[in-house]
Protein backbone atom coordinates (compact mmCIF):
# COMPACT_ATOMS: atom_id res chain seq x y z
CA UNK A 1 0.00 0.00 0.00
CA UNK A 2 0.88 3.77 -0.54
CA UNK A 3 1.58 6.75 1.19
CA UNK A 4 -1.14 8.55 2.67
CA UNK A 5 0.84 11.40 3.52
CA UNK A 6 4.00 12.75 1.87
CA UNK A 7 6.20 15.61 3.99
CA UNK A 8 9.12 16.72 1.06
CA UNK A 9 11.57 18.89 2.04
CA UNK A 10 9.44 21.07 4.57
CA UNK A 11 10.93 24.21 6.34
CA UNK A 12 8.97 26.98 7.98
CA UNK A 13 10.45 30.21 9.41
CA UNK A 14 10.05 32.35 11.71
CA UNK A 15 12.02 35.32 11.27
CA UNK A 16 15.16 34.08 12.40
CA UNK A 17 13.44 30.80 14.09
CA UNK A 18 13.95 27.26 12.26
CA UNK A 19 10.98 26.19 13.59
CA UNK A 20 10.59 23.56 10.94
CA UNK A 21 14.45 22.83 8.14
CA UNK A 22 14.27 20.26 5.71
CA UNK A 23 11.80 17.76 7.36
CA UNK A 24 11.14 14.61 4.97
CA UNK A 25 8.86 12.12 6.30
CA UNK A 26 6.15 9.71 5.23
CA UNK A 27 3.14 8.16 6.60
CA UNK A 28 1.63 5.16 5.35
CA UNK A 29 -1.74 4.25 4.17
CA UNK A 30 -3.15 2.37 7.59
CA UNK A 31 -0.72 3.19 9.80
CA UNK A 32 -0.34 4.38 13.38
CA UNK A 33 2.82 6.51 13.23
CA UNK A 34 4.25 8.43 16.07
CA UNK A 35 5.94 12.18 16.16
CA UNK A 36 8.14 12.64 19.24
CA UNK A 37 10.75 15.08 20.23
CA UNK A 38 11.24 17.55 23.25
CA UNK A 39 9.68 20.62 23.73
CA UNK A 40 10.19 23.41 20.88
CA UNK A 41 11.68 21.03 18.27
CA UNK A 42 8.78 21.34 15.77
CA UNK A 43 6.28 19.34 16.08
CA UNK A 44 3.04 21.20 16.37
CA UNK A 45 4.09 23.31 13.51
CA UNK A 46 4.43 20.50 11.03
CA UNK A 47 0.81 19.15 11.62
CA UNK A 48 -0.08 23.43 11.12
CA UNK A 49 1.94 23.02 8.33
CA UNK A 50 0.17 19.89 6.93
CA UNK A 51 -3.25 20.50 7.65
CA UNK A 52 -2.65 24.35 6.17
CA UNK A 53 -2.70 26.41 8.76
CA UNK A 54 0.84 27.62 8.03
CA UNK A 55 2.27 27.84 4.34
CA UNK A 56 5.31 25.98 4.63
CA UNK A 57 8.52 28.78 3.51
CA UNK A 58 10.08 25.45 1.63
CA UNK A 59 8.75 21.96 0.52
CA UNK A 60 6.05 20.09 -0.45
CA UNK A 61 3.05 18.29 1.62
CA UNK A 62 1.41 15.61 -1.12
CA UNK A 63 -1.62 14.03 0.29
CA UNK A 64 -2.43 10.66 -1.45
CA UNK A 65 -1.95 12.40 -5.27
CA UNK A 66 -2.36 15.66 -4.75
CA UNK A 67 -0.12 18.27 -3.35
CA UNK A 68 -2.05 19.89 -0.57
CA UNK A 69 0.49 22.69 0.85
CA UNK A 70 -0.83 26.09 -0.20
CA UNK A 71 -4.51 24.75 0.58
CA UNK A 72 -6.58 27.15 3.40
CA UNK A 73 -7.44 24.75 6.74
CA UNK A 74 -11.01 24.22 5.51
CA UNK A 75 -9.35 22.59 2.38
CA UNK A 76 -7.16 20.42 3.55
CA UNK A 77 -10.04 19.33 6.23
CA UNK A 78 -12.47 18.68 3.07
CA UNK A 79 -9.82 16.10 1.69
CA UNK A 80 -10.32 13.60 4.43
CA UNK A 81 -7.34 15.09 6.62
CA UNK A 82 -8.61 16.26 10.77
CA UNK A 83 -6.53 17.18 13.37
CA UNK A 84 -6.85 18.06 16.87
CA UNK A 85 -5.21 20.30 19.39
CA UNK A 86 -3.02 20.25 21.95
CA UNK A 87 -4.97 22.69 24.13
CA UNK A 88 -8.65 21.90 23.58
CA UNK A 89 -10.89 24.10 21.41
CA UNK A 90 -14.10 23.49 23.33
CA UNK A 91 -17.13 25.48 23.84
CA UNK A 92 -17.26 26.15 27.82
CA UNK A 93 -20.56 26.76 27.48
CA UNK A 94 -22.43 24.25 25.41
CA UNK A 95 -22.73 20.62 26.73
CA UNK A 96 -20.26 17.88 26.24
CA UNK A 97 -22.61 16.36 23.58
CA UNK A 98 -23.03 19.54 21.92
CA UNK A 99 -18.99 20.12 21.84
CA UNK A 100 -18.56 16.40 20.04
CA UNK A 101 -21.23 17.24 17.63
CA UNK A 102 -19.91 20.20 16.56
CA UNK A 103 -18.95 20.36 12.42
CA UNK A 104 -18.42 16.96 11.76
CA UNK A 105 -16.92 16.76 8.04
CA UNK A 106 -19.40 16.54 4.70
CA UNK A 107 -22.59 16.53 7.17
CA UNK A 108 -25.62 17.69 4.85
CA UNK A 109 -28.01 20.61 5.61
CA UNK A 110 -27.08 23.05 8.49
CA UNK A 111 -25.01 23.20 11.51
CA UNK A 112 -25.59 20.31 13.37
CA UNK A 113 -24.50 22.63 16.36
CA UNK A 114 -28.58 24.32 15.67
CA UNK A 115 -29.66 20.42 16.34
CA UNK A 116 -30.41 20.29 19.96
CA UNK A 117 -31.75 23.44 19.67
CA UNK A 118 -34.63 22.07 16.40
CA UNK A 119 -37.76 20.41 17.58
CA UNK A 120 -36.90 17.47 14.92
CA UNK A 121 -33.60 15.97 13.91
CA UNK A 122 -32.75 14.28 10.54
CA UNK A 123 -31.79 10.81 10.07
CA UNK A 124 -28.16 12.14 9.97
CA UNK A 125 -28.21 14.23 13.45
CA UNK A 126 -29.86 11.16 14.81
CA UNK A 127 -26.85 8.70 13.63
CA UNK A 128 -24.27 11.52 14.62
CA UNK A 129 -25.41 12.30 18.25
CA UNK A 130 -25.64 8.10 18.83
CA UNK A 131 -22.31 7.51 17.39
CA UNK A 132 -21.17 10.13 19.52
CA UNK A 133 -22.89 8.79 22.81
CA UNK A 134 -21.19 5.89 21.86
CA UNK A 135 -18.10 7.13 22.00
CA UNK A 136 -18.73 8.95 24.79
CA UNK A 137 -19.62 6.20 26.78
CA UNK A 138 -16.52 3.87 25.60
CA UNK A 139 -14.24 6.17 27.07
CA UNK A 140 -16.02 6.25 30.45
CA UNK A 141 -17.89 9.40 30.29
CA UNK A 142 -21.69 8.59 29.70
CA UNK A 143 -22.73 10.69 32.79
CA UNK A 144 -21.22 14.15 31.06
CA UNK A 145 -22.97 13.75 28.35
CA UNK A 146 -24.85 17.11 29.50
CA UNK A 147 -22.95 17.91 31.74
CA UNK A 148 -20.88 22.06 30.92
CA UNK A 149 -17.62 21.80 29.32
CA UNK A 150 -16.62 24.68 31.69
CA UNK A 151 -17.30 22.09 34.54
CA UNK A 152 -15.00 19.27 33.45
CA UNK A 153 -11.37 18.37 34.41
CA UNK A 154 -8.92 19.14 32.15
CA UNK A 155 -8.21 15.37 31.34
CA UNK A 156 -11.94 15.59 30.53
CA UNK A 157 -11.77 17.97 28.29
CA UNK A 158 -8.59 16.63 26.52
CA UNK A 159 -10.34 13.20 25.63
CA UNK A 160 -13.67 15.28 24.27
CA UNK A 161 -11.54 17.52 21.89
CA UNK A 162 -9.84 13.71 20.34
CA UNK A 163 -13.51 12.49 20.84
CA UNK A 164 -15.14 15.09 18.69
CA UNK A 165 -11.76 14.78 16.28
CA UNK A 166 -13.11 10.91 15.43
CA UNK A 167 -16.56 11.66 14.92
CA UNK A 168 -16.00 12.44 11.18
CA UNK A 169 -15.47 10.33 8.04
CA UNK A 170 -11.73 11.38 7.41
CA UNK A 171 -9.01 9.05 6.44
CA UNK A 172 -5.65 10.78 8.32
CA UNK A 173 -6.22 11.77 11.41
CA UNK A 174 -3.50 14.51 13.22
CA UNK A 175 -3.83 14.05 16.99
CA UNK A 176 -1.76 16.40 18.73
CA UNK A 177 -0.73 14.66 22.19
CA UNK A 178 -4.30 12.89 23.01
CA UNK A 179 -3.09 11.65 26.43
CA UNK A 180 -1.66 14.67 27.68
CA UNK A 181 -3.35 15.33 30.97
CA UNK A 182 -4.95 12.20 31.33
CA UNK A 183 -4.79 9.36 33.93
CA UNK A 184 -2.44 6.25 31.98
CA UNK A 185 -5.45 3.51 32.43
CA UNK A 186 -7.66 5.87 30.04
CA UNK A 187 -4.63 6.83 27.93
CA UNK A 188 -4.10 3.07 27.59
CA UNK A 189 -7.72 2.64 26.17
CA UNK A 190 -7.68 5.61 23.90
CA UNK A 191 -4.80 3.93 21.86
CA UNK A 192 -6.54 0.85 21.86
CA UNK A 193 -9.17 2.66 20.48
CA UNK A 194 -7.05 4.32 18.24
CA UNK A 195 -5.38 0.50 17.12
CA UNK A 196 -9.11 -0.77 16.52
CA UNK A 197 -10.02 2.15 14.45
CA UNK A 198 -7.28 1.43 12.49
CA UNK A 199 -8.01 -2.41 11.66
CA UNK A 200 -11.35 -1.88 11.35
CA UNK A 201 -12.34 0.94 9.29
CA UNK A 202 -8.66 1.08 8.08
CA UNK A 203 -7.98 4.77 8.94
CA UNK A 204 -5.01 6.55 9.51
CA UNK A 205 -2.85 7.97 12.99
CA UNK A 206 -0.06 10.43 12.90
CA UNK A 207 0.09 11.00 16.97
CA UNK A 208 2.40 13.87 18.57
CA UNK A 209 2.54 12.62 22.03
CA UNK A 210 5.19 13.69 24.91
CA UNK A 211 4.21 10.29 27.15
CA UNK A 212 6.20 7.61 25.42
CA UNK A 213 5.17 5.03 28.09
CA UNK A 214 2.00 5.23 26.47
CA UNK A 215 2.76 5.66 22.79
CA UNK A 216 5.49 3.44 22.42
CA UNK A 217 3.32 0.29 23.11
CA UNK A 218 1.11 1.38 20.05
CA UNK A 219 2.40 2.77 17.27
CA UNK A 220 4.09 1.06 14.19
CA UNK A 221 7.06 3.93 13.07
CA UNK A 222 8.03 6.73 14.92
CA UNK A 223 9.77 9.71 13.86
CA UNK A 224 11.74 12.02 15.91
CA UNK A 225 12.19 15.95 15.63
CA UNK A 226 15.30 18.18 17.32
CA UNK A 227 15.68 21.80 16.15
CA UNK A 228 13.25 21.25 13.55
CA UNK A 229 15.11 18.37 12.26
CA UNK A 230 14.41 14.47 11.71
CA UNK A 231 17.20 12.92 14.10
CA UNK A 232 15.79 9.50 14.10
CA UNK A 233 13.02 7.32 12.69
CA UNK A 234 12.56 3.57 13.29
CA UNK A 235 10.32 0.82 15.18
CA UNK A 236 9.69 2.41 18.70
CA UNK A 237 12.07 -0.29 20.89
CA UNK A 238 14.98 0.95 18.41
CA UNK A 239 13.98 4.82 18.55
CA UNK A 240 14.10 4.65 22.36
CA UNK A 241 17.54 3.25 22.69
CA UNK A 242 19.19 5.27 20.39
CA UNK A 243 21.80 7.65 22.04
CA UNK A 244 20.79 10.14 19.90
CA UNK A 245 17.16 10.79 20.99
CA UNK A 246 18.32 9.84 24.86
CA UNK A 247 20.62 13.12 24.68
CA UNK A 248 17.95 15.02 23.08
CA UNK A 249 15.74 14.20 25.21
CA UNK A 250 17.78 14.45 27.85
CA UNK A 251 19.67 17.68 26.80
CA UNK A 252 16.35 19.45 26.38
N1 LIG B 1 3.56 31.17 15.26
C1 LIG B 1 4.83 31.17 15.68
N2 LIG B 1 5.57 32.30 15.67
C2 LIG B 1 6.86 32.29 16.06
N3 LIG B 1 7.52 31.19 16.48
C3 LIG B 1 6.83 30.03 16.50
C4 LIG B 1 5.46 29.95 16.11
N4 LIG B 1 5.05 28.67 16.24
C5 LIG B 1 6.10 27.99 16.70
N5 LIG B 1 7.17 28.79 16.85
C6 LIG B 1 8.53 28.39 17.31
O1 LIG B 1 8.91 27.27 16.54
C7 LIG B 1 9.57 26.30 17.33
C8 LIG B 1 8.82 24.98 17.25
O2 LIG B 1 7.58 25.11 17.96
P1 LIG B 1 6.49 23.95 18.00
O3 LIG B 1 6.23 23.48 16.62
O4 LIG B 1 5.33 24.48 18.76
O5 LIG B 1 7.25 22.83 18.83
P2 LIG B 1 6.68 21.52 19.57
O6 LIG B 1 5.25 21.33 19.17
O7 LIG B 1 7.59 20.43 19.12
O8 LIG B 1 6.83 21.79 21.04
C9 LIG B 1 9.66 26.89 18.73
O9 LIG B 1 10.92 27.54 18.85
C10 LIG B 1 8.53 27.89 18.75
O10 LIG B 1 8.79 28.92 19.66
MG1 LIG C 1 3.48 21.22 20.35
Amino acid sequence: MGNILEVKDVAKYFGGVKALDGVSLTVPERGVIGLIGPNGSGKTTLFNVVTGFYVPTRGEVWFRDERIDGLNPNEVYLKGVVRTFQIPRLFSSLTVLENVLLTPPRQEGESVLKAPFTKKWSDQEVSLAKKAVTLLRKFGMGDLINSKVAELSAAHMKMIETIRGLMGDAKLYLLDEPAAGVAYDTAVDLFRFIRKLRDEEGLTFFIIEHRLEVLMDFVDYVYVLHNGKLLAEGKPDEVVQDPKVIEAYLGG
